[in-house]
C-alpha cells in the first residue's frame, strides 16, 4: 500500500482497528504494544487471514517505534480501558503518563503524522497528545462524536425500524457524561427525528447514548467497548487517507469557535488530507449552547487537572 498507520496498543480497540484499516486496504499497518509478543501475533494472524479476507495490506507487530517510521497516520489507543464502577475520567492519570511517553516517540519517528487520539479521557488525552507533540492543531484529533452519533444512530434505527443507513446524527461536547446528542441535527433520509418521534422517546435515546459506553462496560464487565470504536477511529482514518472531507464530530482544539478557547471538544470537523481542514460552526439553540457550554466546562476541569500530575 501507498499509506501507512500505525496503531498504537495492540489491545481490544487497537487490534480491531488494525483489523478493520487491513481489510479495508486502506494502508500497511503497524501495530505497537509493550507487552512484548502481542502486537507481533496479532499482526502475523490477520497476516494469514490476508488470502481470506483478500488483501494485500502489510502487518507488522513491534514492541519498539522503528517500524512506525513515516506513517501518515498514527491511532494512540494505549492506556487502560474502564472496568465496571469506573468513569473515563478515573483513567487520567495514568493514561496521561502512557499518552505522552507513546507520543514522545511517534514523534521522532514520524514527525509529519496525523495523531488520531482514542485513550480515555478522551479530550484530556488530546491536550497531553497535543502539548507532547508540539504538532499543529490540524495534526491532533480525538475519536468520540463519531462513536457516540453512531450510537445514536443504532438507537434511532432499533426505534423505528428503517435501515441505519438511513439516519444521520450528531453528538457534540466532551467524551463523557455531558456529551451533547443534537436530535434537532438527527435525521431519517433528511427528515429530522423530531418530527418521527416523541420528545419522550427521543429524551430515553439521548439518554443511552450518553450512557453508551457504560452500557457495554455494564455487560463486558472486563473492559470497554471497542468494535464500534475502532470502526469510529477507522472512518477519520478513511477520510483523511482518501482526502474524502468528510463532516464529522470529532474532538478538535477550538480557538474561539463556538466561543470556545484553547479546549479540545467535540465538533463538526472536515477531515481530509491536512487532518482537521474546517471547523464547522453550526448554529445552537440556547439551551444546546448551555449543554456544550457545560460539556466544555468539564472538559476544563480535567485539563487543570492535567497540570498538577
Ligand atoms: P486494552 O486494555 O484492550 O488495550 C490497551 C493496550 O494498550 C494494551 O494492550 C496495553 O498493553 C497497551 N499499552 C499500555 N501502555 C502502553 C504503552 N506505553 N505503549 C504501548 N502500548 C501500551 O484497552 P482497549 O479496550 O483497547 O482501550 C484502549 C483505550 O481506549 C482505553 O483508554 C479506553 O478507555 C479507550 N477507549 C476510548 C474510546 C473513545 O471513544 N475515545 C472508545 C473505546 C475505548
Ligand atoms: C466508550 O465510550 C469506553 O469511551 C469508551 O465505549
Amino acid at each position: 500500500m501507498d499509506k501507512k498507520v500505525t496503531v498504537i496498543g495492540a489491545g481490544n480497540v487497537g487490534a480491531t482497528a488494525a483489523q478493520r484499516l487491513c481489510e479495508k486496504e486502506l494502508a500497511d499497518v503497524v501495530l505497537i504494544d509493550i507487552i512484548e509478543g502481542v502486537p507481533q501475533g496479532k499482526a502475523l494472524d490477520l497476516t494469514q487471514a490476508a488470502s481470506i479476507e483478500k488483501h494485500d495490506a502489510k502487518l507488522t507487530g513491534a514492541n519498539g517505534y522503528e517500524a512506525s517510521k513515516d506513517s501518515d497516520i498514527v491511532i494512540i489507543t494505549a492506556g487502560l480501558p474502564r472496568k465496571p464502577g469506573m468513569s473515563r475520567d478515573d483513567l487520567i492519570s495514568t493514561n496521561a503518563k502512557i499518552v505522552k511517553t507513546v507520543v514522545e516517540n511517534v514523534v521522532k519517528y514520524s514527525p509529519n503524522s496525523i495523531l488520531i487520539i482514542v485513550s480515555n479521557p478522551l479530550d484530556a488525552m488530546c491536550h497531553v497528545a497535543f502539548e507532547a507533540s508540539g504538532f499543529p492543531k490540524n495534526r491532533v484529533i480525538g475519536m468520540a462524536g463519531v462513536l457516540d452519533s453512531a450510537r445514536f444512530r443504532a438507537f434511532i434505527a432499533m426505534e423505528l425500524n428503517v435501515s441505519v443507513e438511513n439516519t444521520h446524527a450528531f453528538v457534540l461536547g466532551g467524551h463523557g457524561d455531558t456529551m451533547v446528542p443534537l436530535p434537532r441535527y438527527s435525521t431519517v433520509a433528511g427528515i429530522p427525528i423530531t418530527e418521527l418521534m416523541s420528545k419522550k422517546t427521543i429524551d430515553a435515546m439521548v439518554k443511552r447514548t450518553a450512557n453508551g459506553g457504560a452500557e457495554i462496560v455494564g455487560l463486558l464487565k472486563t473492559g470497554s467497548a471497542y468494535y464500534a470504536p475502532a470502526s469510529a477511529a477507522v472512518e477519520m482514518a478513511e477520510s483523511i487517507l482518501k482526502d474524502k472531507k468528510k463532516i464529522l464530530p470529532c474532538a478538535a482544539y477550538l480557538k474561539g469557535e463556538y466561543g470556545i478557547n484553547d479546549l479540545f471538544i467535540g465538533v463538526p470537523v472536515k477531515l481530509g488530507s491536512n487532518g482537521i481542514e474546517e471547523v464547522i460552526e453550526i448554529k445552537l439553540t440556547d439551551d444546546e449552547n448551555k449543554a456544550l457550554m457545560k460539556s466544555a466546562a468539564a472538559v476544563n476541569e480535567l485539563k487543570s487537572f492535567l497540570k498538577t500530575l
